[in-house]
């Protein structure tokens, strides 16, 4: 058994875990956030924790109103520049703890005073202890490169503040129910191996996505890239009808989130407009008109909405990428050219 699969099936877990680890400081974050009347955000992150970041931008958005903005910390190390942070919360999210650039940010919020956030896996890492509150993800280690688990308890984590800091009670409901949901996709694993197969000999696919499930698009597209090797492209479907969609040719492979909710119209379109132009698409979704429009499909829990959305297709895409790697030949763990931690300066 792979360790990316084994870690996979520790998601429902992690999030309890996490959850409870973190009871307190959610609390007293969220109690800070609201005294200080924060109304922007800034989200530092690389890799698999930058589309954490994007998940939790809409999430903010949506839910509280208040900008999200995702941070070039190139600004701040290749350029010596600060930002004027005004009144914002400052998040960094790694889950080694150890991105350098992602440290310069924090670091220069605090020199104006910001109150500062770090998400990662490692409670001794510098990030977590730079940063005035942290969010431990309680992942335990993770030894596949492929992150999985840590990515999820971000999320899970981001969410669980953003319900309090906004007082929804009943967003508070539906993230109690995710772990349980991840373990309906974990024990319909066989419905994902068993349609792989039609993706075996593919080089190239587009994911995409609208509205908070762009994030999982990004997420899901970088588990196959890195566990596979196919050039799997990511793009929010409104920006893929500006221009990418012209590269769309016959039997071109595209993985469609399409969730219940507000996203579900523009997907339609898009689902017309690629069955057209001839694409073979693979719908995951919980709404049965939909899964019958794909060429292939992956049902999710019909009492999925859309923000927790995410939490589930996330778990189908981790469970396509690691099986396709297998079916491929290949080592899910050690994708070729790279290492568990990589650190941008
Ligand atoms: C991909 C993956 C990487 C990391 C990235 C950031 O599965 O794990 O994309 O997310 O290298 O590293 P951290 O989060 O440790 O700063």
């Amino acid at each position: 058994m792979s360790q990316m699969w084994f870690e996979i099936q520790e998601q429902p877990q992690v999030l309890k875990n996490c959850l409870e680890k973190n009871q307190n400081t959610l609390i007293s974050l969220a109690q800070v956030l609201k005294e200080r009347e924060i109304n922007h955000v800034i989200i530092a992150a690389r890799g698999t924790s930058d589309h954490a970041a994007i998940y939790a931008k809409y999430l903010i958005e949506i839910k509280m109103g208040i900008p999200v903005t995702l941070a070039a910390p190139s600004v701040f190390t290749l350029y010596n520049k600060t930002l004027l942070f005004n009144n914002s919360l400052v998040i960094g999210i790694s889950q080694s703890g150890k991105a350098a650039d992602v440290l310069e940010v924090i670091r220069a919020a605090k020199v104006q005073g910001m109150p500062t956030l770090s998400v990662t896996n490692d409670e001794a890492s510098p990030l977590a202890q730079e940063a005035q509150f942290h969010l431990y993800c309680a992942a335990g280690v993770e030894k596949s490169v492929a992150a999985t688990k840590t990515f999820t308890s971000q999320i899970y984590l981001l969410a669980q503040l953003v319900a309090l800091w906004s007082g929804d009670e009943a967003f508070k409901a539906e993230l109690a129910r995710v772990p349980a949901l991840i373990t309906q996709i974990i024990e319909n694993a066989d419905q994902v191996k068993n349609k792989v197969e039609r993706y075996r000999f593919m080089n190239e696919c587009f994911v995409l996505a609208r509205g908070i499930n762009y994030a999982i698009a990004l997420e899901g597209a970088l588990k196959i890239q890195e566990t596979t090797y196919v050039r799997a492209k990511a793009y929010a479907t409104s920006d893929f009808h500006h221009g990418p969609f012209a590269m769309v040719d016959d039997h071109m492979p595209v993985v469609i989130f399409a969730p219940q909710g507000p996203s579900l119209k523009d997907i339609h379109e898009m689902i017309q407009k690629l069955k057209n132009a001839g694409a073979d698409l693979l719908i995951v979704s919980n709404d049965a008109e939909t899964l019958a429009m794909g060429n292939c499909s992956l049902e999710i829990p019909s009492e999925v909405n859309d923000f927790i959305s995410p939490f589930v297709n996330v778990v189908t895409a981790q469970i396509f990428a690691c099986n396709l790697a297998k079916l491929r030949g290949l080592n899910p763990d050690a994708p070729r050219g790279l290492s568990k931690v990589t650190i941008t300066r």
